[in-house]
């Protein structure tokens, strides 16, 4: 007999090396505070639409256009933007997959983000800067839960490719990278001290 695995959902996994000093955490870290202290419309948006968090979704969301610190993690992140692409076969034609939106996430206790997808992109990732040890890690879910039809759950110690849901642990310094279309979520922080990150987008032109 023969089992295959067909269409897997691949996740790409990585510490950023760090630099000779090893500061771009900290100076990320530092730039994420500020930005929230400065960002009045953002914190506005947030309080409507990311109860108890601030992100900068939707008023900062070029951050490595606009600080160098940010566009040093967008060069880090490139070779393994490259790697994960290649290993998912994607036949770029020649046209580069680039940066478009990157944006912070800061998740104080009893903040989550819900089941949600990166429209209009082609790859999409999460770099951490700040995890306070327990904090939730980012949860996906199984592309093809919707046509379950009539199929039974599955047993709770199923092996981890055949869970519906995975969450991924994450840790400071590290970062993931999906494809756009991968629903996922984090869970409500239930920790004290905050959980920061920075979210991207990759698209092909
Ligand atoms: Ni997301």
């Amino acid at each position: 007999m023969s089992l295959e695995s067909l269409f897997p959902t691949r996740v790409y996994s990585a510490r950023l090396r760090p630099s000779g000093g090893g500061s771009l955490n900290d100076e990320l870290l530092r730039e994420c505070r500020q930005l929230r202290f400065d960002d009045d419309a953002g914190r506005r948006w947030s309080a409507a639409s990311y109860p108890g968090g601030y992100t900068s979704y939707s008023s900062a969301n070029k951050m490595h256009k606009v600080s160098p610190t940010f566009a040093e993690l967008q060069r880090r992140l490139g070779p393994h933007v490259t790697k994960f692409a290649e290993a998912l076969d994607l036949d770029l034609r020649g046209r580069p997959l680039e940066m478009t939106d990157c944006w912070v996430n800061i998740m104080p206790r009893g903040t989550d983000h819900g089941l949600h997808l990166h429209p209009a992109s082609t790859l999409s990732g999460t770099y951490y800067v700040r995890t306070p040890s327990g904090c939730p890690g980012l949860k996906f879910e199984d592309p093809r839960v919707d046509r379950y039809m009539a199929a039974p759950p599955r047993r709770a110690s199923a092996a981890r490719e055949n869970q519906p849901w995975v969450q991924m642990p994450v840790e400071e310094g590290c970062f993931l990278l999906f494809e756009s279309w991968l629903r996922h979520a984090v869970p409500a922080n239930r920790k004290r001290a905050e959980r920061i990150s920075i979210s991207f987008n990759y698209s092909w032109f």
